[in-house]
């Protein structure tokens, strides 16, 4: 089921032209590194400029485009999708939370700029998502839609998703969780924005109820998916091609699907949710074609 090396190719160059989209339009949006305060906003830039998959943006475009929905409205929203995301790497990484030297391949935020500003600029990058998110009604999506998508961008970020699942996964580090407490941990702190970039794709592209129950399915899996392979490469991956130092989660003790079932469970785990997906998008009353191709990617990818 996973799709074949030539329909790759071109996800992959889909996924490079969305990516070149997006940087662009961060770099315009963001404000200037030399406004004051300075210091703040160069931090800021610093972790969202220094690269990334974009994977969200991707999956927000994939969707509100697959409806025919494109322009800047979709773009904003994807943009903020991202400040949200590298708001939640610079926490990720400090010192009190997962203590890493290393993110998108460069020394992370608070290395560079120290525990202060690291911790202001991610608090900067996560408003400043909603004021992005927010903005989406200046374009020519409708005020109901643009209503929706930060309500759902809100469920996703806090207490109920993200931020709930950072603190689970601080709660299960040295301990013992069953299966399916580890899968929620992973749904929450990773799986919930996934699924709120795809949902936000479809409240822009006006899908329908049963639309976004299945776009929801898919969201569900994929996050989980997600969160599995990047557990499986901080044992296999390789520094350079990751951006980020592997082994961080054996040196912290965290609950992972490896540590938990094994590196072969892992990896049938992964699969397993890999055909989930598939199933979710091929349910969609009108598929969108990417959906498949983009959840064999993830499944395989190495960085
Ligand atoms: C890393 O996310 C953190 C997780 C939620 C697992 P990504 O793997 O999407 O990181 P970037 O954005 O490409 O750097
Ligand atoms: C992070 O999970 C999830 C976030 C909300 C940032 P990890 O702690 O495994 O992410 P990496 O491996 O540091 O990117
Ligand atoms: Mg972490
Ligand atoms: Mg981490
Ligand atoms: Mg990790």
């Amino acid at each position: 089921m996973t799709p074949d090396g030539a329909s790759m190719t071109g996800l992959e160059d889909w996924l490079r032209a969305c990516r070149s989209r997006v940087d662009e339009a961060l770099d315009r949006w963001l404000p200037p590194a030399d406004a004051v305060p300075a210091r703040l906003h160069e931090a800021m830039r610093y972790s969202v400029c220094a690269g990334g998959k974009r994977i969200r943006p991707a999956l927000c475009l994939m969707i509100a485009e697959g409806f025919g929905v494109s322009g800047n409205g979709p773009l904003r929203a994807a943009c903020a999708l991202e400040l949200l995301h590298t708001y939640s790497l610079i926490h990720d990484d400090l010192p009190a939370m997962d203590d890493d030297d290393l993110r998108r391949g460069r020394p992370t935020n608070h290395k560079v700029f120290g525990e202060a500003t690291a911790i202001l600029a991610g608090d900067a990058l996560l408003t400043l998502a909603f004021e992005w998110m927010a903005r989406i009604a200046d374009y020519d999506v409708p005020a109901g839609r643009a209503v929706s998508a930060v309500k759902s961008f809100a469920e996703a970020a806090g207490h109920a998703g993200m931020v709930g699942g950072q603190m689970l996964d601080i709660d299960a580090e040295n301990g013992e969780v069953t299966i399916d407490e580890l899968r929620r941990i992973h749904r929450l702190k990773t799986g919930a924005l996934l699924t709120a970039s795809i949902r936000i794709g479809g409240i822009l592209g006006g899908a329908d109820p049963d639309e976004m129950r299945k776009l929801t399915e898919y969201g569900r899996h994929i996050g989980l998916l997600f969160q599995i392979v990047d557990d499986i490469l901080d044992i296999e991956g390789d520094a350079a091609a990751l951006g980020k130092t592997p082994g961080s989660d054996a040196r912290l003790g965290k609950s992972t699907f490896p540590a938990l079932l094994g590196m072969d469970g892992a990896k049938r785990e992964a699969d397993r949710v890999r055909d989930e997906a598939l199933k979710a998008a091929a349910s969609l009353p009108r598929p969108i074609s990417r959906m498949s191709e983009l959840a064999g990617w993830l499944h395989g990818r190495k960085r």
